[in-house]
């Protein structure tokens, strides 16, 4: 892979040994996918925040590095509400290593917003045609595809590796042959709301990594594209699609040829059928993957309005939007449901004490059984509130 001359007294140590390390992570990426060279990048979403996954060894290696970030970067989700996390029942234990990994991160300059829903906080991390290393995969699906921005699949340290140099290796779908469909995928149902993300638990199981183009008879709002993207990204590797006549690329290209369809009883069946092993009704009701957006918390609002939940209820945002909204947060919690922040129900422990969780997301229903242990039944958003309100 072509060095500039910069680049190589990076590689050499004359920056010092964290961004020697942090580039020669990018030149080994580099040299694996056959990249020709460093390119310049806008932004960075870094995974590898919450302690339940990184532990640590994970805690150690960030806490090692010195410098600052070269671009703007924002975090994934952590293990736990960074405020309320007593609320959650998270130990203090645990508490202290997850305060350590961002304090180790907000050493290095990195935005403590906390979050896989980063074009939600900020409207200058990625446009259409820039390059950019995301790591969270709803994310990664949505820079590429809803946006039309252009990002690898980065792992926590090719991301962090990127945010220290400002650069990622050119390979992969930064450039253009990568990036044109190879699958049409026909869709035989209207769809609204949680349909997408049964779409996509089914569609990514079907085509893995490819990039598929949807032929669709409704049109999707962008919380709906983000839940059919989060959900291929987990039941499958899809980290790029095409939606015809909605998505900034799909003009671009033809129909592939090879072509699948999807009916409307495959939908419905994805609501039956539960995840994982476990047994009993659910005993939490979570909201909120990918994080939720104003619209959809609007919605939640509507729904709750002058009603008490029965059970528990998580409802996961980004920090940012719940301080920009404070009179939906307050209508949210009036019914008695928990609004938390930073982490979500995947990614921290405090889910694994129940049993059975219920979600109108294609990407937790996905996740939950392996990441928490613990049954997953996938419904609608209105569906889940009428369980919520169950005695
Ligand atoms: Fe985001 Fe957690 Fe879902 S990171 S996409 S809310 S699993």
């Amino acid at each position: 892979m072509y060095l500039t001359p910069l680049e190589e007294k990076i590689l050499n140590g004359e920056r010092g040994a964290t961004c020697q390390k942090a580039i020669e992570i990018l030149v080994a990426l580099g040299d694996i996918y056959d990249a020709d060279r460093l390119i310049p990048i806008k932004s960075t979403q870094i995974a590898g925040v919450s302690y339940k996954t990184i532990g640590d060894a994970g805690l150690e290696w960030i806490s090692d590095l010195k410098g600052k970030v070269a671009v703007p970067s924002i975090l994934n989700p952590a293990g736990m509400d960074l405020e309320c996390w007593k609320e959650m029942g998270i130990s203090e234990e645990f508490a202290k290593k997850q305060k350590d990994i961002i304090k180790a991160y907000k050493a290095l300059g990195v935005k403590i917003e906390c979050s896989c829903t980063p074009y939600n906080i900020y409207d200058d991390l990625a446009s259409f045609g820039d390059h950019v290393a995301w790591s969270e995969s709803s994310a990664i699906s949505y820079a590429n595809s809803v946006i039309g921005a252009r990002t690898n699949r980065e792992g926590g340290p090719g991301a962090l590796s990127a945010a220290l140099i400002g650069k990622t290796a050119n390979y992969g779908f930064h450039l253009d042959e990568n990036r044109k469909p190879d699958i049409l995928i026909k869709v035989d149902a209207k769809l609204r709301d949680s349909d997408y993300g049964a779409l996509g638990y089914i569609a990514g199981e079907m085509v893995g990594d490819k990039v598929p183009f949807f032929r669709l008879k409704s049109k999707p709002s962008k919380d709906e594209l983000r839940s059919l993207g989060a959900a291929m990204a987990a039941s499958g590797a899809v980290a790029l699609y095409h939606v015809e006549g909605v998505t900034p690329e799909a003009d671009r290209y033809e129909a592939p040829r090879d072509a699948i369809t999807i009916e409307e009883k495959q939908i419905k069946d994805v609501y039956k059928s539960g995840t994982g092993t476990g047994s009993g009704e659910p005993d939490l009701i979570a909201f909120g993957c990918p994080h939720s957006s104003v619209d959809e918390l609007a919605n939640l609002a509507r729904l709750l309005e002058g009603k008490k939940v029965k059970k528990e209820v998580w409802v996961c945002t980004s920090r940012a939007i719940k301080d920009r909204n404070p009179e939906l947060i307050e209508r949210i919690q009036r019914s008695g449901a928990k609004v938390f922040c930073d982490t979500c129900m995947v990614v921290s422990p405090a889910s694994e004490r129940f049993k059975c969780m219920m979600v109108n997301s294609g990407k937790a229903h996905k996740y939950v059984p392996n990441l928490c242990g613990i049954k997953s039944v996938m419904a609608t958003t209105e569906k889940c509130i009428e369980e919520a309100l169950k005695d």
